[in-house]
C-alpha cells in the first residue's frame, strides 16, 4: 500500500496514536533495518509519553547483519528494548513475547506490590506504512490467540488481540509518517519502496543507488550484473546493465529507466546481498 500524507492525514493519525497511546503499557515500534534512522517515527518520542519502549528492526533478513548489531547497540544506549526480526519468515518472533515482560517490569512489579496478580500488559505496534506491521501482527499472533474487544474500561470498539496469558495487543496498529521533510532520509524510503516512487524516476533513484553502492559495496554490481563496472560513470553502469539485461529502446539506445526499474526491484528483493543503507552517527 502506498500513502500520501498531507496536514489533515498527520493531524488525524496523531490524534489516533494519542488516544491508543492512553490505553497500553508498552509501544513496540517497527522500523526497516535497513534504514533504521530514516524509517523511524520524527515525533514519536514525543507521543510514547513515558510509555515502555521497544523497537522491532524488521526485515532484518534484507539487511547487513553486522550493521544491523551496530545499530540495535545505538538504540539500546538510548534505552530502548531491541529485537531484529524477519516478520515475513517469522524468525526472532518468539523472542518478543520475553522482551515484553522485561520492558514491562516496572510495572508488573507495581502491580504485585499492589496485590495485583496476572493483569495482562497492553501492547501496541506502530510505525510508518509498509514498514511491516501487519506481516508482524500476523506472525505474532498467529493461530493461537483469541480476540477480545469491548472489554469494560476499554474505550468501546477498541479490539485486543490476547497473545499470551500475561499479554494483550491492539489489534489496530498505529501509523506514523515517516521522516519526509528530510530529503536524505525521504530518498532512502524511495530506495526502499517505502514512500511513493514517483517523486524520483527509477533512472534518478538507479543513479542515486549505484554511487551508494559503488562506495559501500564495491564488488555487488560487477558480481551481480557481470559487468567490469571499474572507472566508469554512474549513468555508464547503468547503460551496461540495460544492455545486460536488454532493456533497448527505439534506435537500439539503452532504456536507462526501464534499466533503473530492474536495478532498484533487485535491490529491494535483495537480490544484490544484504544491504543497509545508513549506519549509526553517519547520517
Ligand atoms: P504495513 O502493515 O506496515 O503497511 O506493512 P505490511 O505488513 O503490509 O508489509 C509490507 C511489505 O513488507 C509486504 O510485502 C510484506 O510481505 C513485507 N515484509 C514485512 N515484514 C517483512 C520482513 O521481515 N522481511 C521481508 N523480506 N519482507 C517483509 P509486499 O511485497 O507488499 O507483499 P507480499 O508480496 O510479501 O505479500
Amino acid at each position: 500500500m502506498q500513502f500520501q500524507w498531507y496536514p489533515g492525514h498527520m493531524a488525524k493519525a496523531k490524534k489516533a496514536m494519542q488516544e491508543d497511546i492512553k490505553l497500553i503499557d508498552v509501544i513496540i515500534e517497527l522500523v526497516d533495518a535497513r534504514i533504521p534512522y530514516s524509517s523511524k517515527n520524527p515525533d514519536i518520542d514525543t507521543l510514547a509519553n513515558g510509555k515502555a519502549r521497544i523497537l522491532i528492526m524488521n526485515k532484518s533478513d534484507l539487511a547487513d547483519n553486522s550493521i544491523t548489531d551496530k545499530w540495535i547497540k545505538y538504540y539500546e544506549d538510548k534505552g530502548y528494548f531491541v529485537v531484529k526480526i524477519d516478520s515475513k519468515n517469522g524468525k526472532g518472533i518468539k523472542a518478543v513475547n520475553g522482551v515484553i515482560q522485561k520492558a514491562c517490569s516496572k510495572k508488573i512489579e507495581r502491580d504485585r506490590r499492589r496485590g495485583i496478580l496476572n493483569r495482562p500488559v497492553r501492547a501496541m505496534i506502530a510505525g510508518i506504512p509498509n514498514v511491516g506491521k501487519s506481516t508482524f501482527i500476523n506472525s505474532f499472533a498467529g493461530k493461537a490467540c483469541t480476540k477480545t474487544g469491548n472489554k469494560p474500561g476499554v474505550t468501546k470498539g477498541k479490539q485486543w488481540i490476547r497473545l499470551s496469558k500475561n499479554v494483550e495487543l491492539l489489534d489496530t496498529p498505529g501509523i506514523l509518517w515517516p521522516k519526509f521533510e528530510d530529503q536524505n532520509a525521504g530518498l532512502k524510503l524511495a530506495f526502499t519502496g517505502a514512500i511513493k516512487d514517483e517523486l524520483y524516476s527509477f533512472y534518478e533513484l538507479a543513479i542515486l543507488l549505484i554511487k551508494f553502492l559503488s562506495e559501500n559495496y564495491p564488488s555487488v554490481i560487477g558480481e551481480f550484473y557481470q559487468i567490469e563496472d571499474f572507472g566508469v560513470s554512474e549513468s555508464e553502469i547503468l547503460e551496461l546493465i540495460a544492455i545486460r539485461r536488454g532493456c533497448i529502446k527505439s534506435g537500439a539506445k539503452p532504456d536507462l529507466d526501464k534499466a533503473g526499474r530492474y536495478l532498484i526491484d533487485d535491490f529491494r528483493a535483495s537480490r544484490l546481498g544484504k544491504i543497509t543503507l545508513e549506519k549509526p552517527n553517519c547520517d
